[in-house]
């Protein structure tokens, strides 16, 4: 009582001049407040200043160094996880409601400071303000359900019954939990992993990614503000060397949560398998990876919504969504309709500053500029290229910026079809039939998401069985689950399809036990 109904998050109108003045102003004062401040780990809810730093650039202009952070050392990760395992015997045993209540708390500081969480992500991962702006809605949604989550689980489930014995299967957690995440979502994914693990009782190693720490310390500040307990989150920021091998290695960790690419997530996986010398326990790992999500067009589709759901999956953001549209596959009869639309479409997208909220920000890295465009280059070779194929310029902005890029007539076993490429890059590939069209878009080794546009409901349903992917969308775009209603997470070699925000999600985080009692 008093955590339902739930609504998502409603996003902001930035088409209102004032709420975009808000949102500038919101900028002005992220810049005022953090812009060349050193921000210290978190360990046992000390913070800790370090000496040996590194420094986060804005992707948007490279030459601009936003905030740095502390490079957490050796003894350090020693600290953080000791403190988890002590928290951990207190955190265990508490009160689900006060974990609730603390989420709802959270999720009210966070609606207050939204545009705020906004211009930090701009200003250290490149997203425009819509872009920001849902992933800072999401996390005002995982608050809230997460919150009802650590009450439903609470609750145990009903038995079979006996008549001599009273029995009861209840959830217990596990202990800690390491959470690593990427700097594609560095507020909504490390958020979503932690509130699983701290909702069922476990306690937290929270490490970031480097390129966009402050979105997540902020977030670790916000839920101390709303009482989370001392030392149910470390927050370690620094170098792969410490916090990568190190850290999944050893013996104290009881789970690994993991969102990355799926070279890292591997590498976790088959690391965590070994049982180190004083381990008591067999890890878990929950390991969610990359994607190369396909739309498939039927020739009976609304062919205007499915280029503009094609157009904002595959380039917002500039395509650094593990969710992104990056292949089109569609039935001959409309290919070249379609194509031309997406193309025309595409083509209106302005390159520029996320801070001036353009359609089409900077890649993250000036070196993921130089990969993607090795895909690129690789693809004129193969496929034919029908718009953009060159970095875009930026006017006086030194930073990875790729014009949106679209190739037609992609051969299934290409790279541009099968790789992850991770950028605004877009595969084109005609199908004989819708079923051919099926057949082409379960061709992958990973199966994330995939969007399906058709009116016939017989194509629906065999779409609806037969697309191999943990998230199916139908006559809609393949990007933008919702926290609670979408269920995220991938088949194949897109992960361990942990459903973050679903109704299971929270079962990766606990044990079991069964207590039959006689008398
Ligand atoms: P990445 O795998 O390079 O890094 C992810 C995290 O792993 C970072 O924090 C990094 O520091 C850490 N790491 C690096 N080496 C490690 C090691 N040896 N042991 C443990 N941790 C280590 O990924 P990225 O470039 O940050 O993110 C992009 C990738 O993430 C893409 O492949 C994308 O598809 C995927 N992704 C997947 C989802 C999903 O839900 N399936 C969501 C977002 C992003
Ligand atoms: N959860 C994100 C999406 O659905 C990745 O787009």
């Amino acid at each position: 009582e008093g955590f339902l109904p739930f609504e998502h998050e409603p996003y902001f109108a930035f088409g209102d001049a004032a709420v975009a003045q808000q949102q500038q102003e919101a900028y002005r004062k992220v810049r005022e407040q953090y812009v060349g401040r050193q921000f210290p780990l978190i360990l046992d809810g000390h913070r800790i200043e370090g000496d040996d730093t590194f420094e986060v650039r804005n992707p948007a202009d490279t030459r601009e160094v936003v905030w740095r952070f502390p490079k957490a050392t050796p003894a350090q990760l020693e600290q953080a996880i000791a403190a988890a395992r002590v928290a951990f015997e207190e955190w265990r045993f508490s009160d689900p409601f006060q974990r609730a209540t603390i989420f709802k708390r959270a999720a009210e500081l966070m609606r207050a400071r939204r545009m705020e969480f906004n211009a930090v992500m701009g200003l250290e991962n490149g997203k425009n303000w819509f872009e920001a702006d849902g992933e800072v809605a999401e996390c005002v949604d995982h608050f809230e359900v997460f919150a009802r989550e650590a009450m439903r689980w609470a609750q145990g489930k009903p038995v079979y019954p006996m008549p001599d014995e009273h029995v009861t299967t209840v959830y217990e957690p596990i202990g800690v939990v390491a959470v690593i995440s990427p700097w594609n979502f560095p507020a909504a994914i490390p958020l979503g992993m932690a509130l699983g693990a701290i909702a069922a009782g476990n306690t937290v190693v929270w490490k970031p990614a480097s390129e966009t720490p402050l979105s997540s310390y902020l977030m670790v500040e916000l839920l101390f503000e709303a009482g989370l307990p001392r030392g149910v989150i470390q927050f370690l920021t620094g170098t792969d060397d410490v916090l990568g091998d190190p850290l999944v290695d050893h013996k104290d960790i009881r789970m690994i949560a993991f969102t990355g690419s799926k070279e890292i997530g591997c590498r976790i996986m088959e690391r965590a398998a070994k049982v180190q010398p004083g381990q008591r326990w067999l890890k878990r790992v929950m390991a969610e990876m990359g994607g190369k999500d396909p739309t498939v067009v039927c020739a009976d589709g609304d062919i205007d919504a499915a280029a503009s759901g094609i157009v904002q999956a595959a380039f917002g953001y500039a395509g650094q969504k593990c969710s992104a549209c990056s292949r089109v596959i569609a039935e001959e009869s409309i290919y070249d309709e379609l194509l031309a639309k997406v193309v025309k479409l595409a083509g209106e997208l302005k390159v520029g500053l996320p801070e001036h909220n353009a359609a089409l920000g900077p890649v993250i890295h000036s070196g993921s500029a130089e990969r993607i465009m090795g895909y690129v280059e690789a693809g004129k070779q193969t496929a034919r290229l029908v718009l953009g194929g060159e970095r875009a310029d930026s006017g006086e902005a030194q930073g990875g910026y790729v014009q949106p890029t679209i190739f037609a007539d992609v051969d299934p076993k290409d790279p541009l079809f099968q790789e992850e490429i991770f950028g605004p890059v877009l595969a084109f590939t005609p199908a004989r039939d819708w079923q051919h069209a099926i057949e082409l878009a379960n061709d992958s080794e990973y199966g994330l998401t995939a969007a399906f546009y058709s009116r016939d409901p017989r194509k629906i349903e065999e779409a609806r069985r037969k697309i191999h992917v943990g998230n199916l969308y139908i006559n809609r775009k393949c990007t933008g689950a919702l926290s609670g209603t979408h269920a995220f997470g991938g088949y194949g070699m897109s992960g361990t399809n942990a459903k973050v925000g679903g109704p299971d999600y929270l079962f990766w985080f606990l044990q079991t036990k069964t207590v039959a009692q006689k008398y």
